[in-house]
């Protein structure tokens, strides 16, 4: 069919989500959304306007005139700005501003691509509730606070394990006990633990997943 083939996947944060999915649209040809830097440019631009505790009307209009700057900041990766996008992520709003560009990107890949990998907290539940894929990441608090820590090292940033490992609880309890689109995983997804699995290992379950999905497909 002419459809665009969607590979949702969600998960927690550092559940190698993004690593999976830029490998996975590479491999197939598909487009790739980061739906989680959307969320972090939001919250960006409200830091850098020095509005670290915004009301739900102000980050609603930051979500609304998101300033595509921000999607290239490398302080978008800070774990200050990931604490606050899961602030945001939280307002009804927000997520309602964020979603058209979402469902857009999936029913319309860009360049004509056959496909779409999108990744987040609810793409499988929300966005693309009919991706014929959806994939859910998970790996212990332990492993995903230990990927953290070396990402931040290999930036030259100081990091404190327990201190990484505290924010990871604090911003998944956030977001799978918010009412707005949980972080819970689809009734029909893949669950992956990959606490004790490399990117490579991952890389290939999935790939065969979504092969097998492709030829049910036909
Ligand atoms: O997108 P998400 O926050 O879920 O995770 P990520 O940014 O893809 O992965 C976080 C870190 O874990 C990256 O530095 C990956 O290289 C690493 N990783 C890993 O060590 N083993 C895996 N199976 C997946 C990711
Ligand atoms: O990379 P990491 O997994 O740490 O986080 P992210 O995917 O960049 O997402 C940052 C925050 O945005 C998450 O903690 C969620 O609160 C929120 N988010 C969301 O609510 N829904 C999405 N589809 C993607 C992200």
């Amino acid at each position: 069919s002419g459809r665009p083939f969607v590979v949702a996947i969600d998960g927690p944060a550092a559940a190698g989500k993004g690593t999976l999915a830029r490998r996975l649209a590479a491999a197939f040809g598909f487009a790739y959304l980061d739906t989680g830097a959307l969320y972090r440019a939001v919250a960006l631009g409200l830091l850098r306007a020095g509005n670290a505790s915004p009301s739900e009307s102000d980050a609603t209009k930051a979500a609304l005139r998101l300033d595509h700057q921000w999607l290239a900041s490398p302080d978008l990766r800070q774990e200050a700005t990931g604490n606050l996008a899961s602030v945001v992520a939280a307002m009804p709003a927000v997520r309602a501003a964020l979603d058209a560009f979402q469902r857009r990107f999936a029913a319309q890949p860009p360049d004509g691509a056959p496909g779409a990998v999108i990744d987040g907290r609810d793409i499988g539940t929300v966005i693309c509730p009919g991706a014929p894929v959806k994939l859910f990441l998970t790996a212990s608090v332990a492993a995903r606070a230990d990927r953290r820590r070396l990402e931040l090292e290999a930036r030259g940033e100081s990091a404190d394990l327990a201190r990484i490992a505290a924010e990871i609880e604090a911003r998944d309890a956030r977001d799978a006990g918010r009412a707005a689109a949980p972080l819970k995983a689809a009734e029909d997804a893949h669950l992956l633990d990959t606490s004790d699995l490399g990117i490579e290992d991952v890389f290939m379950k999935a790939k065969a997943i979504i092969e097998t999905a492709r030829q049910a497909r036909g």
